[in-house]
């Protein structure tokens, strides 16, 4: 497996030469690694951590905190992929200067190499000023979670001429601001195709057919690791899920007939050494301390 550090013209000559980029989230240092050395090019420690890992109805309450926390993770189990911290909810949309200074923190104190945002012309501007920082961004258009309650649910966007005009517009725009590679999420297969062939940047596409540069899943339901839906736009390569819960039972069984631990997982004292504790013992018996015997009421226990 070739160890060189993914960079962006890696990404532009996959993109020239029409091999798909891979793509996965991960939140954690035992999912980086699997992904990293699995040889995927793109990490992304997207905002649905609130969802696959901390349980959240939607990607909207997560914080800066939280991000940054499972970034520093994701960074220490990773070394070859690109990373890329997704921004959460309000840490961009109110203020470009806050924008810049979150998008630095991704960067400076959690070891990403670029951030990604979501929106379209609205946050052109936003992708300007922190790529003028030095901080690569990628885009995020068509299904955008954190605008969950505009868009009026999960539904598919770009579905109409006029959205799917939106769209493009929407993606000529931020490649023009600067972005280094866009995610196209739910949005119909020749729209995707047909924005993917205009722009000179990647596409990313989660639900956007197979003609985008590249694709990206939610580790989660590629694992099969989060029971509480599957989009239809992901695939479940395992059902981890059901082995956890295989495996757990197991556990709790063999820790309730003594079968766990086994031998293997114990340790010992030579013989000589519990004489003379059994010997010790005895001889302090007669005078423990006031403490212990407090401490210890139960005095029937005899070792
Ligand atoms: O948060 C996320 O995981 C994402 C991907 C679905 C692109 O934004």
């Amino acid at each position: 497996m070739e160890r060189k550090k993914v960079t962006l013209p890696d990404l532009s000559r996959k993109k020239e030469q029409g091999i798909p980029i891979t793509m996965l989230t991960a939140y954690d240092y035992p999912l980086a690694q699997a992904v990293d050395q699995a040889g995927i090019d793109l990490i992304l420690v997207g905002d649905s951590y609130g969802m696959v890992v901390l349980g959240y109805n939607s990607t909207v309450p997560v914080t800066m905190e939280q991000m940054l926390t499972a970034c520093q993770a994701v960074a220490r189990g990773a070394r070859r992929a690109f990373l890329i911290g997704d921004m959460p909810f309000m840490s961009y949309q109110a203020d470009v200067a806050e924008a810049v200074r979150n998008a630095g923190r991704f960067i400076k104190e959690a070891n990403m190499d670029a951030v990604k945002l979501e929106g379209g012309r609205e946050v052109a501007n936003t992708v300007r000023a922190i790529t003028n920082a030095g901080i690569p961004v990628m885009g995020h258009i068509g299904l955008t979670p954190q605008s969950i309650s505009q868009l009026g649910g999960y539904r598919t966007q770009g579905t109409t001429a006029a959205a799917a005009h939106e769209l493009l517009d929407d993606a000529l725009a931020l490649q023009e601001a600067g972005c280094f590679a866009i995610v196209l999420e739910k949005v119909p297969d020749r729209v995707a195709e047909f924005i993917t062939k205009r722009l000179h940047i990647p596409t990313i596409g989660i639900g956007a057919g197979t003609h985008t540069d590249g694709q990206v899943l939610v580790i989660h339901d590629l694992l099969g690791l989060f029971d509480r839906f599957l989009p239809k736009f992901a695939k479940q390569y395992a059902q981890l899920h059901g082995l956890i819960a295989q495996a757990l039972n197991e556990y709790k069984t063999e820790v309730e007939t003594r079968t766990f631990p086994a031998p293997e997982h114990t340790f010992a004292i030579q013989d000589q050494e519990w004489e003379a504790f059994l010997q010790m013992k005895d001889e302090h018996s007669t005078q423990v301390p006031f403490a212990f015997a407090d401490a210890h009421a139960d005095t029937s226990r005899v070792y």
